[in-house]
């Protein structure tokens, strides 16, 4: 429809996908017979059969944490800094086609160092794949090191300090921080000490809360953590006064529609509280969380939505300014992509 070559057009940000859960069955096979790595057998995991078999699987996941079981298994085959570099350009090619100008992206490296990889094969295959978007593509691009609250927040501080001791944050290698994995269990404010650090050196700060855990997960991110944004924070709709701070302070919400259906949060895409946030004056972005494992990129996202919304091209204008306001970029990128 007239509508969806509209969306196709639309510039966009992208501030919230992981670039493991770009690991499509495909690349994720490939890169276990290159890198000789085991993955469950298929005698006792039939999913582990072929890309089909687990394209089938991901179409049932029950929770975050079955979905996280598959999405921990499957980031094990990277290896070498060309395999990051090569899933990160497969991001950024998808991305391009989407009509993604500028893409902040999440990645794990806590999860890569348990497996023996160096940090640094991490960030310089993840960085080469950024370079190589901004010069193909002209697209900007920032790396958002997540940190993982199913592990201790003492490996988190470490890899913390070993980012700042590199000068990470300073040259802009990586440009601020995350936390994600496991909701509902960990302590809310795990990393609080890190985060109080990164908010004294001013490194930006953003954390998943509100994905399944009710507002004191969002709270905590904001008065624990002093993060500028939440990351899903749809439970929001739980807590009318935490919404009217979310408001007041401007804090923009990465909202991952297709996400949240695949993980169960919500039974369809219309229960996601697009209109109630639009309406509330909640500021937000749409965006694609695990594409490979979810089924879609952020194109996706926003065809779905207008499908279970029927925004106008008003409500649409207004989002994607709402994105690029709430981008880390500088003053003069907003205004090309305005
Ligand atoms: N939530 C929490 N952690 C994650 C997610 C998510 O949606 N995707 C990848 N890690
Ligand atoms: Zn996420």
């Amino acid at each position: 429809s007239k509508i969806h070559g509209f969306l196709e057009k639309l510039p966009k940000c992208e501030h919230h996908v992981h670039l493991e859960g770009c690991l499509t069955p495909e690349l994720m096979f490939t890169l276990a017979a290159r890198n000789g790595i085991k993955l469950p057998d298929p005698e006792t995991r039939p999913e582990f059969s072929s890309a089909e078999s687990l394209y089938t699987r991901y179409e049932n996941f029950t929770s975050l944490d079955d979905f996280l079981s598959y999405y921990f298994i499957g980031m094990s085959v990277l290896k070498q800094q060309d395999d990051y570099e090569a899933l990160a350009w497969e991001y950024f090619q998808k991305a391009n086609a989407d009509g993604v100008h500028h893409a902040e992206v999440f990645f794990d490296p806590q999860e890569h160092i348990n497996r023996g990889v160096l940090y640094d094969t991490v960030v310089s295959g993840f960085t080469a794949g950024c370079r190589r978007a901004e010069k193909e593509y002209g697209m900007t691009t920032k790396l958002i090191l997540c940190f993982v609250k199913h592990l201790p927040a003492s490996d988190a501080s470490k890899v913390f300090d070993l980012a700042v001791e590199r000068g990470d944050f300073d040259s802009g290698v990586v440009h601020g921080i995350g936390a994600s994995s496991s909701e509902v269990g960990p302590p809310k404010d795990m990393f609080k000490e890190i985060y109080a650090t990164a908010h004294s050196k001013g490194i930006q700060r953003t954390a998943h809360a509100g994905e399944e855990g009710d507002p004191s997960y969002i709270s905590a991110a904001l008065d624990a953590y002093k993060s500028q944004r939440i990351d899903h924070g749809i439970r929001l709709i739980d807590s009318p006064s935490l919404m009217e701070r979310i408001v007041k302070d401007e804090i923009l919400l990465t909202v991952c529609p297709v996400s949240n259906v695949k993980l169960r949060c919500f039974d369809h895409i219309s229960q996601v509280p697009i209109r109630r946030f639009l309406d509330a004056g909640v500021k937000f972005s749409i965006n694609s969380d695990d594409p490979a494992y979810f089924g879609g990129f952020i194109l996706h996202n926003y065809c779905a939505v207008q499908e279970a919304f029927g925004l106008s091209i008003a409500d649409w204008r207004l989002i994607a300014l709402n994105s690029i306001e709430g981008s880390w970029i500088e003053q003069e990128r907003k205004l090309e992509l305005l």
